[in-house]
């Protein structure tokens, strides 16, 4: 069976889409950073208080989330179970590794075929200019080899921290799914059989975020839009604001902060293909600030990459072609944002 890391091997990526820039050093945003306007660039203002939060104690909750997911596409979860000190912690290590001098952080280089390791956001290559972001990426359990690199006599810390938030995602990951089973109106096989595919499931990534200052924050741009590929994905981001999505109706870019304590959860596109459009994918960016170096954790949880993702229960205009979650992640790794309309029947 392919692991997920594996299905990235098939995608060499060059250098120059993997190593960032020494943002350190940067008195102004060089031309390679510097993003063209477009029109719907302005963000709307305090929208994002509407951003739904779910308690997930609610006696309510499935529907809650149901209607969280179908109207937004992202919400605010409470009662989660990862502790303060969990997520002070993992914050704290994220600040300790991206404050490694870069001769240091590119001991620890994504390899051009590699899942595991620092460097750009893999959607680089679809754009000619770069991001004010270097990352972290860790998928199973090859990171502590990367730790030992970086803290010799000090990476138990780091993998402690990054095993506990590794396991209590999951586990957070597989009650938000039941729960997202339960309101798309399987039959009981359908969703015992669908519960125990997550639950096997091994695709999962937990990826370290760091959009450090900029010089001038509206030349550039942390993460431009996109989507993410697997079913789900959950953010921390305590410390300022800086992730948008985009809302039609005419609100354009909403920004999402965080509400003390809360994750963010967004629906991605394997979600997006399983409930046949109910729950849409969220179209979102990061924006950078001029006087805020901002940090993030996001965990990515999808399906095993040999398993079918099509339209499930009883839907009688199946909207999407049946295909493995492999297949996807090769269709996206090639097309990027045209992959969901390329598998639309
Ligand atoms: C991502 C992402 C948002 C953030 O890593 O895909 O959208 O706020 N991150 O860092
Ligand atoms: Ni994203």
């Amino acid at each position: 069976m392919t692991t997920f890391s594996e299905v990235y091997t098939n995608n060499p990526l060059q250098l120059h889409h993997i190593i960032p820039l020494d943002f350190n050093s940067l008195q102004a945003v060089p031309d390679s950073h510097i993003w063209p306007k477009s029109d719907d660039d302005v963000p709307t203002s305090d929208e994002y208080l509407s951003i739904p939060i779910v308690d997930l104690m609610d006696p309510d909750v499935v529907d809650r989330v149901s209607h969280a997911c179908q109207t937004w596409g992202i919400f605010q979860v409470t009662n989660h179970g990862l502790s303060p000190s969990l997520l002070e912690g993992v914050e704290e290590e994220t600040w300790r590794l991206f404050s490694l001098p870069v001769p240091e952080k590119m001991k620890v280089l994504r390899l051009p075929d590699g899942a595991t390791g620092y460097g750009t956001a893999r959607i680089a290559p679809f754009y000619s200019k770069s991001m004010w972001h270097e990352g972290f990426t860790i998928i199973g359990g090859s990171f502590v080899e990367h730790a030992k690199v970086l803290w010799p006599n000090d990476y138990k810390r780091f993998c402690d921290v990054i095993d506990e938030c590794q396991k209590s995602m999951k586990t957070l990951a597989h009650k938000l799914l039941h729960i997202i089973l339960k309101s798309l109106n399987l039959s009981e096989e359908q969703e015992s059989n669908w519960a125990t595919m997550i639950h096997q499931s091994e695709t999962n990534a937990l990826q370290l975020n760091s959009y450090p200052t900029c010089p001038d924050p509206n030349q550039a741009i942390g993460l431009p839009p996109h989507t993410d590929s697997l079913l789900l994905t959950i953010l921390h981001h305590s410390n300022t604001s800086g992730l948008q999505i985009f809302r039609d109706g005419g609100f354009g870019w909403v920004p999402v902060s965080s509400f003390p304590g809360a994750l963010t959860v967004n629906v991605g596109d394997l979600l997006h293909i399983l409930s046949n459009g109910k729950f849409p994918t969220v179209y979102h960016r990061v924006v950078v600030s001029g006087t805020c170096h901002r940090v993030s954790m996001g965990y990515f949880y999808g399906l095993p990459v040999d398993s079918t993702v099509e339209p499930l229960s009883k839907v009688e205009f199946p909207m999407y072609k049946s295909l493995t979650v492999r297949e996807y992640i090769g269709i996206k790794n090639e097309c990027h944002e045209k992959a969901l309309s390329l598998i639309r029947i």
